[in-house]
């Protein structure tokens, strides 16, 4: 998308890093688009980048069907000038594409290290002699290639960083990204600012104003329809396409009956005074119905997905519309297996699970290129009502994700008013920095006493999380008597429920949905 002239691109050569690499270089406030090595020279002519930050990656640069990038591409880098900036894999990249020696070393290096700086020019302007920084690698560069010089050591690597600097190239074997390394973003900054010469260009009032431009020039007279769901992704989106095409744009709220407790009703009185068309339509009989007997997570994706699809469908022939405007994010974009270097973690429902056969001459997705804590910003900006943008993020299937048997009405009613639970008693206890905090009913079943009685009854599982941006998220050291009290309440309120657990696994390797 056109967002100013402005773009650092970030190569993704599969580095679980990549996104921090990305989100640091836009909180200094340059855009930054995250592309993969395939990339060919039409398309980074198309996008005309200031500079480009190769990502690290699990595999070595000599291993054959590594992810490398096109010798044209590389060339057309180089001859263009346009400055790089080479991290742990990219650096061996360089090195490895421009005629250095990268070889594997026995002895891997994790975590934190103490680098000797040996420059103070380009990406090493303004910092110490002796620099914090983390370690993540197994190559190394053993020679550097003609033309560069060495700008940093240690005791283990004697080429932890070198630099061409007529070519406006720079490698770095330690990641400036992660927080560990003390003056990481000096770094980047130094690369976008000092090499790369950018103006900083980057905010979300010039996103608003250019998301709207497009909007309009795709739409022109036409209307559109929205999948408005209450949550924030789908609210901001519709927001901001109100603002640009008025009341042109239908907001569908379908119920499917896997929604929180309370919803509907924030949504309707969220959306009541604005411009928009609302419309809610009921619907939990039929998506029980297709729902009937399904388990597996990705086939209640697929079934919600394309369900949703046909409603919108329908709606949007009475209505007239050709448009249908999506409330997609990044990660969504790149957690549905976009990239060839990253795995299929989950189809989220509004990507991955998207019918073949549509009908919409194009589907808009205004928020595709944000990450969650920028979508917030720009909601904030439209005006939106805090209850709405400081909501915890809720997944397109809903409630179907959050328990792992049938959509039964029993088990969204445990997960329903369990969730209600935990929201309260958070709110009530005051517990700040959540992202997301909910119960998932399970489909185990065990022992209880109940009075007198044995009881065979229901698990559920509590999940409260702390993330920056969904894509790492650590669980949440809750105080003890505040699970206590949760816990009491469930079992207490929900009479099926006899039992109460608390997940205490980070993501990786859980994910945050259960399901
Ligand atoms: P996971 O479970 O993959 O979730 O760690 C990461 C973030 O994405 C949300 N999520 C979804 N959002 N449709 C959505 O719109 C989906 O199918 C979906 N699955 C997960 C999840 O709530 C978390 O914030």
């Amino acid at each position: 998308m056109s967002v100013g002239e402005e773009v650092i691109l970030v190569v993704d050569f599969g580095s679980q890093y990549a996104h921090l690499i990305a989100r640091r270089v836009r909180e200094l406030k340059v855009y930054t688009e995250i592309v993969f090595p395939e990339i060919t020279v039409p398309e980074i002519e198309k996008i005309s980048p200031k500079g480009i930050i190769l990502s690290g990656g699990p595999r070595s640069v000599y291993e054959k069907d590594s992810p490398l990038l096109s010798d044209e591409v590389f060339d057309f880098i180089l001859k263009k000038e346009i400055p790089v900036l080479g991290i742990c894999y990219g650096h061996q990249l360089i090195a490895f594409k421009m005629g250095g020696i990268v070889k594997g070393e026995k002895r891997k290096e994790y975590g934190i290290a103490t680098v000797d700086i040996l420059d103070s020019e380009g990406i090493f302007k303004d910092l110490d002699k002796k620099e914090t920084v983390w370690m993540s690698h197994g190559d190394q560069v053993f020679e550097i290639p003609p033309g560069f010089i060495v700008t940093s050591k240690t005791e283990t690597s004697p080429i932890a960083a070198f630099r061409n600097t007529s070519k406006k190239i720079y490698g770095l074997q330690w990641h400036p990204e992660v927080v560990h390394t003390k003056n990481g973003k000096k770094i980047l900054s130094n690369f976008v600012y000092n090499v790369c010469s950018c103006q900083g260009t980057w905010n979300l009032a010039n996103f608003i104003e250019e998301t709207m431009k497009e909007i309009k020039s795709k739409i022109g007279n036409g209307r559109a329809i929205i999948a408005l769901s209450g949550g924030v992704d789908s609210s901001v989106a519709a927001a901001i396409t109100e603002k640009a095409i008025g009341n042109r744009l239908y907001a569908v709220f379908v119920d499917h009956g896997l929604l929180r407790k309370g919803e509907t009703e924030i949504v309707s009185k969220a959306f009541s005074g604005h411009d928009i068309n609302f419309k809610k339509i009921d619907a939990k009989k039929r998506f029980f119905e297709k729902l009937d007997c399904v388990s597996d997570p990705e086939k209640k994706r697929m079934i919600i997905g394309e369900e949703f699809i046909r409603i919108f469908e329908e709606e949007a022939k009475k209505i007239g519309a050709d448009f249908l405007v999506q409330g997609t994010i990044y990660p969504d974009v790149i957690e549905s297996g976009r990239s060839q270097h990253a795995d299929t973690i989950k189809s989220h429902h509004n990507v991955g699970g998207l019918p073949e056969s549509i009908s919409f001459k194009e589907i808009i997705e205004p928020l595709r290129d944000l990450y969650k804590d920028e979508v917030r910003e720009v909601g904030r900006k439209l005006g939106l009502p805090d209850k709405i943008i400081n909501q915890y993020p809720f997944p397109g299937p809903g409630l179907a994700v959050r328990i792992t048997g049938p959509v039964t009405e029993e088990n969204i009613r445990i997960c329903r008013e369990a969730s209600a639970i935990v929201e309260e008693e958070l709110e009530n206890a005051s517990i700040e920095n959540i992202w997301q905090a909910f119960a998932v009913t399970l489909e185990d079943k065990v022992v209880g006493v109940v009075g007198d009685q044995r009881k065979f009854g229901r698990i559920v599982g509590l999940r409260v999380v702390e993330s920056q941006d969904a894509m790492t998220a650590n669980f949440k050291k809750l105080p003890w008597n505040l699970l206590e009290n949760i816990s009491t309440r469930i079992t207490n309120e929900i009479p099926e429920v006899v039992s109460v657990a608390y997940f205490i696994s980070h993501k990786p390797p859980q994910t945050i949905e259960p399901c």
